[in-house]
Parts: C-alpha cells; structure tokens; sequence
C-alpha cells in the first residue's frame, strides 16, 4: 500500500482544475519507496514525447525515474518492455499522433503481451481522453497524470503486480516535489523549470486546466539546480515555465523573474534563456536587466497570438495590439540586437478577413526572428468552443498560408542582415549529411559552419556566416 492513494482510481475533472485557492502548496524532496529500487533490471524502456520543452524537461525525469527502477532506455520501441507516452493536448493534431501510436502499440502487444504500456503529460489530465481509454483502450496499462510524476515508479510497480489497469490523475495540482532524478538529454544545455502551470485562462488554451495553477519553485531550490549545472560544465540553461514572467508572484512579495535572472546572470554560466513570456507580467525591470547582462541571452519568445485589438480580446490576452507593439519597442530599444520570436493563431472564432489583415500588418512591422503559426483548434472544455465560428476551414488555411508566406520573408531578410557577421556559436554536435559543425547563435539561430581545427562540443566559438538561408545559416569557425 502506498501512502497517500489506494484502490480508488483518480479520474480527472475540468471543473476542479479550473479552481484556483490560495491554500499553500506542501513542498517535499522525492524519495524512491525503496522497495521497488532496481526491481525491474533487465527490462527497457522508450519514451515517446510531444508537445513543448515542459514536457521535454519531464521526460527527462521520467527517464530517470524509470531507471531508479532498473529499466534501460531504448531508441525504437520494438526494443522495448515498457513504452510511455509522454502526450500533449494543445492542438488536436498532438492529440491524433498520440491516439495514432496508442494504435501501433495495440499491434505491438499482440505479439508481445507482457508489454507495459502508459500514458503520461497533459492528455492524461483530460476527462474525455480517460474515459476513451478505459473503454476500447484497454490495453493500456497506466495513466498517470502531471500532478503525480513522482509516483510514475509506484504506478507502474502497482500496474504490473496487480496486472490490472490504473488511472492516477489528479485534478487539483499536488504538492510541489523537489529533487526528482533526472537523465539529462544534452550535456551542455539544460532546461530548469521555475514555474508550474498558468493561470491567464486564454479561451483558447487548455493549458491552464491540465498544468494547474501557477506555482513557484523557491529561488534557493532553482540557484542551487544551476549551481550544480554550472559544477558539471553546462554552459547554456532554459527557465522554463508556461509563462516565466510570472515567476515569484505567488510566492514573494518583492521577487521577480528580473530579480531571478539577475542573481543567476552574476553566476559563472555563460547562456541564460528563458521562455515563455506572456506580454502581460513583463515589466521594465526585466527587460532592464535582459538587456544590461551579457550572459542573458538577447532571445525572447513574446507570443501575440493576433494583431487585432478585438480578437485578443475575444482571446483573453489582456494586452492591446498598441500594447503590445509598446512592450515590443521597448524590448528592442533596451536589448542590443535582439531577436523577438512569436506565436500566432489564425482563424480564431470571430476573427473576419479585416483582423486576419491586422495581424498581417504587425507581423509586417514586428519583422519577428522566428513565429510559429498555428490554425486555431478547438479544444473541449475551454471557452472559445462557445464562440460563434462562421470562417471556413479552406478560409483559415487560406490565411495561414499567406501568413507563413510573410513571416518566411521576414527571417531570410533578418538572416540576410547576418552575411558577413561574427556570431558567438555553442558547438552542439556534427550534421551527418554535410560534415558540418552545427549549434546556435546568441540570437537562437541554427548555425551550420566548417572549422580548419577539430573543435570540442561545447565551446563556444566564433563563426563568420557567409550564407543565409530562411531557417539557418551557414559559416565558417575563425
Ligand atoms: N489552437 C491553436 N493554437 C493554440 N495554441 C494554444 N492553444 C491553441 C489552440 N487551441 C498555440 C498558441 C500558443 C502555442 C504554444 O500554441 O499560439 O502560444
Ligand atoms: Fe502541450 Fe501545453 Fe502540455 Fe506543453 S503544456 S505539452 S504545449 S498542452
């Protein structure tokens, strides 16, 4: 028996984790049940992830949590006696893959029955998504969901012993777990989460109701993770957070993600990046100290989802078009060459060809780095299921296709400007095909570059870019 759950399966509910409560979070450090420590050596695992760096960074200890139980990763699933799909619910294409794969494993475990499966990450803390498991997914050996991680080494201990189907997905986020083991992907670039979940409520997103509510780590817990990144020769670190910029509000009265930045800017770590920023919790003491440290890289995710002041409305956003674009100015003004990248939904219920042309002319004045351009999808249980939608699917490709159009023009331009430029490059790896170096730049570009000299992953080094394409560049080392 474990502490704290039993017999009774966790199903979750949209409605409990749209309430938000003041209540104090329990902090904890993880502790492995000892009992199961290695109890699986010999067996394999594979994770499938979708979705964004958050769930990257899970996988990365769910990795590990696996491996405290004696699995060992694989890199094809066919290999493997355990698959765990790490799943996302922004879109419903993510949704698609998942279910897609859910029906590759069902082949799979009719020839290999002691396979293990499980569903993790932020489907599994959808209702319909459960409910749709448990009857025709039977197969499926665990859900668990993004407030419980930690039990990940107990469920599957449970799934196996009991040879029986569990649903552990709380609706209200748990208690906050400090020093979860992790199995880092890249030995040079971390990701550090500061914050969990989001409580902006875009009528869009889902995210706030399978993320939970925004919560904190304490700075000591985060400046001691990077500490020791920093011992172990990272050179580059990600705060990550659903919206980073709202860091510390539900913990300090007078700490901030500027206050945060700064501390680990005066550290011994030569990249600092954080994403995402929501427009909204972005003050000027932020943009201050990103422009004033050198080591905080001039790179920022600033989504505006739409460039019509009605639109953003309808969405929640909370900002203007002209309030955003004064945040936007005053970003560039304060930041030496900074390069802003963006999100952006079209076809948003409500949205008429005239604020689809707004949105074309900010991106046209914005001249973003990089933007990721989506068709808005219709998640359940959010509100802008309820608004009236009178634009045609082949009217919303439409705009996304002139949209991508723009947008492309806009990062060969801003690549262009780059020719005959030094740009800092951390050497992250070598390109199979052409026998290159590649890493990215200050700026978050992908640099692909030849060097005279043997380099050592990891360096930063300077390149001279001698070519520019929309989405890379190519250079040579000096
Ligand atoms: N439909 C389309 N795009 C969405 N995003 C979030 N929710 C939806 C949705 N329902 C996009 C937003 C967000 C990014 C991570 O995904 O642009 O910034
Ligand atoms: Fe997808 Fe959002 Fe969940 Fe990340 S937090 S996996 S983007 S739904």
């Amino acid at each position: 028996m474990y502490v704290g759950w039993g017999d009774i399966m966790h199903l979750p509910d949209f409605l409990e984790a749209k309430t938000r409560d003041k209540r104090d979070l329990k902090r904890f450090d993880y502790k492995l049940d000892k009992s199961i420590k290695n109890k699986y050596k010999g067996k394999t695992y594979f994770i499938k992830t979708y979705g964004c760096q958050m769930n990257e960074h899970d996988s990365e200890n769910i990795g590990a949590l696996l491996e405290s139980i004696g699995f060992k990763k694989v890199d094809d699933y066919l290999d493997a006696d355990l698959v765990l799909l790490n799943t996302c619910s922004i879109r419903e294409n993510a949704h698609n893959k998942a279910f897609g794969m859910l029906g590759r494993l069902k082949h799979f475990k009719a020839e290999k029955k002691d396979l293990i499966i499980g569903l993790c990450g932020c489907m599994a803390q959808e209702v319909s998504v459960v409910e749709e498991i448990m009857k025709d997914y039977k197969f499926v050996n665990f859900v668990l969901g993004t407030h419980n991680l930690h039990q990940l080494p107990e469920i599957i201990d449970k799934a196996i012993e009991e040879n029986k189907q569990q649903i552990e997905v709380y609706s209200r986020e748990g208690d906050l777990y400090e020093g979860l083991p992790v199995v880092r992907a890249n030995s040079y670039k971390a990701y550090v989460n500061i914050i969990y979940g989001c409580d902006k409520f875009c009528t869009y997103c889902i995210v706030p109701y399978t993320r939970g509510r925004e919560r904190s780590r304490k700075k000591e817990d985060i400046l001691k993770e990077i500490d020791e990144l920093i011992k172990d020769g990272y050179k580059e670190v990600t705060l990550l957070g659903q919206n980073v910029n709202a860091y510390g509000k539900d913990l300090y009265d007078d700490y901030n993600l500027g206050d945060l930045l700064e501390e680990i800017a005066k550290k011994d770590i030569p990249r600092i990046r954080f994403m995402t920023s929501h427009p909204w919790d972005f003050n000027d003491k932020m943009i201050e100290v990103i422009g004033k440290y050198p080591n905080i890289m001039p790179s920022i995710h600033l989504p505006v989802q739409s460039g019509s002041s009605k639109v953003l409305k309808l969405m929640g956003r909370r900002y203007t078009r002209e309030s955003y674009l004064e945040l936007f100015n005053k970003i560039k003004e304060t930041v030496p060459g900074v390069a802003i990248s963006t999100d952006i939904i079209v076809g948003f219920p409500g949205e008429t060809e005239e604020d689809f042309e707004e949105t074309m002319s900010l991106v046209e004045y914005c001249k973003y780095d990089n933007a990721f351009t989506f068709i808005f999808s219709e998640r359940k249980g959010t509100p802008a299921c309820k608004l009236k939608d009178n634009t045609t699917l082949k009217e919303k490709e439409e705009r996304l296709y002139r949209l991508n159009e723009v947008v492309n023009k806009y990062f060969l331009e801003n690549n262009k400007k780059l020719e005959g430029k030094v740009l800092k490059v951390l050497v992250e790896g070598i390109s199979d095909k052409k026998n290159m170096y590649y890493g990215y730049s200050e700026t978050n570009k992908l640099i692909n570059f030849t060097s005279d000299s043997e380099l050592n992953l990891g360096d930063i080094v300077d390149v001279k870019i001698e070519s520019a394409k929309t989405w890379s560049l190519d250079g040579k080392a000096i």
